[in-house]
């Protein structure tokens, strides 16, 4: 057992306010009540309170149950489920849908469905630690290519392709980094991965319900197809579990073969059905997406203009790369002081020397957010 580190959940206790859903409020370490504006959250587009998704998870609570009760090839895939998955895949314009109960298990079911111990595996240098994880359960070979660098990547794609495997690369990227907010040119990566024969799995987690035409995501309409995206209810969905969506073919593979899809029981009815009214509410006000990435323009470039470096991307994850742990920590109580949600991610979430604030924008933050943040970052 290796050695473990103190801790570093915070003492802060921190719930949802009812009638405010960009407030929170936490406990002090006094104990006296404070109020945070959340600017930490993945709650994108405020959705986790909206009465419609509770509505849709109440009633399939009472019609349902609290859980599935069994796998989905047992028992436990109902209605709601189906309604889901095809709800999704036209949504996304893909053949097929399978639903999972957390994006985590999605990704190693679809890593381990792409890959073997004869595979080689390109990733990206930020991947999730989900896709990480279900690359070593493969057994692949791991490559990592700089961050959204296709050059890179193709230097990679041609090492591969003039040894003569007769095996298939697959690339793994994200197409929205969560804690970079930076997104890759996922049209040419498509193109490139199509021209060296290699299988591209892409984690849409945090950019389906914002990014791409009417939040669909950045794999939408491609000119080339991707093998399998991976998608997740528990960010801008405001819902809990995940899917993957895919080809027929690829989606019957995986209802045979996936462990993790067959031998875990199935998304909680409540859940699935808030989704459901999620994706509901975003394709009847397809402008969230939009309108969420005019307003973090707008703090990208407020930002800049008052000396700080420009935050990379086009989403909702602006970044304040701080350097050390202490800087960030500084940072995080400085906004915490002012009433302020923002949480110092430090390594080995990502690369040392790189510690950093993660603010979030999220559709209801009220008018004034943004110069109550740049005059607490001011005072340190
Ligand atoms: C990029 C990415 N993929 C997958 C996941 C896992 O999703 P879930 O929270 O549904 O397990 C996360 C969650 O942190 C994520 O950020």
């Amino acid at each position: 057992m290796p050695n473990i580190l103190p801790s570093r959940r915070r003492k802060l206790k921190i719930w949802i306010h009812g009638d405010e859903p960009a407030e929170m409020k936490g406990t002090g370490k006094l104990g006296q009540s404070i109020s945070l504006l959340d600017l930490a959250s993945n709650d994108y587009l405020g959705l986790s309170k909206h009465p419609n998704l509770i509505e849709a998870a109440q009633t399939a609570l009472y019609t349902n149950g609290v859980g599935a009760g069994a796998s989905p090839l047992v028992t436990g895939h109902r209605p709601i489920h189906k309604e889901l998955e095809e709800a999704l895949a036209h949504w996304l314009g893909k053949e097929s849908v399978l639903l999972f109960p957390s994006g985590f298990q999605a990704n190693l079911a679809a890593v381990i469905a792409l890959a073997d111990r004869h595979t080689t595996v390109l990733a990206d240098k930020l991947i999730h630690h989900s896709l990480l994880v279900g690359i070593k359960a493969s057994g692949a070979k791991l490559k990592r290519y700089a961050h959204n660098d296709l050059d890179d990547l193709e230097k990679h794609l041609k090492l591969h392709s003039n040894n003569k495997s007769t095996h298939r690369p697959l690339v793994i990227t994200e197409s929205l980094f969560s804690m970079e907010g930076t997104s890759p040119e996922i049209n040419k990566m498509a193109s490139l991965c199509d021209k060296y024969g290699a299988q591209l799995l892409v984690d849409e987690a945090h950019s389906l319900g914002i990014m791409g035409s009417q939040g669909r995501g950045l794999c939408y309409e491609l000119s080339t197809p991707i093998t399998i995206l991976s998608g997740t209810f528990g960010k801008a969905f405001g819902s809990g579990g995940a899917f993957l969506a895919c080809s027929n073919r690829m989606s019957e593979y995986l209802l045979q073969a996936s462990g993790g899809f067959r031998y875990s029981t199935a998304l909680a009815p409540p859940l699935a059905a808030a989704a459901l009214a999620a994706l509901k509410l975003i394709k009847s006000n397809c402008d969230w997406g939009q309108k969420l990435q005019k307003r973090a323009e707008d703090w990208r470039f407020r930002l800049s203009a008052e000396g700080w470096s420009r935050p990379p991307g086009k989403g909702p994850i602006l970044p304040l790369v701080l350097g050390t742990d202490q800087q960030a920590l500084l940072y995080q109580a400085q906004l915490e002081n002012a009433g302020l949600l923002s949480v110092a991610i430090r390594p080995p979430t990502i690369p040392e020397g790189t510690s950093r604030l993660r603010l979030v924008l999220r559709r209801d933050l009220p008018k004034g957010t943004f110069d109550r943040l740049i005059n607490a970052l001011k005072t340190l």
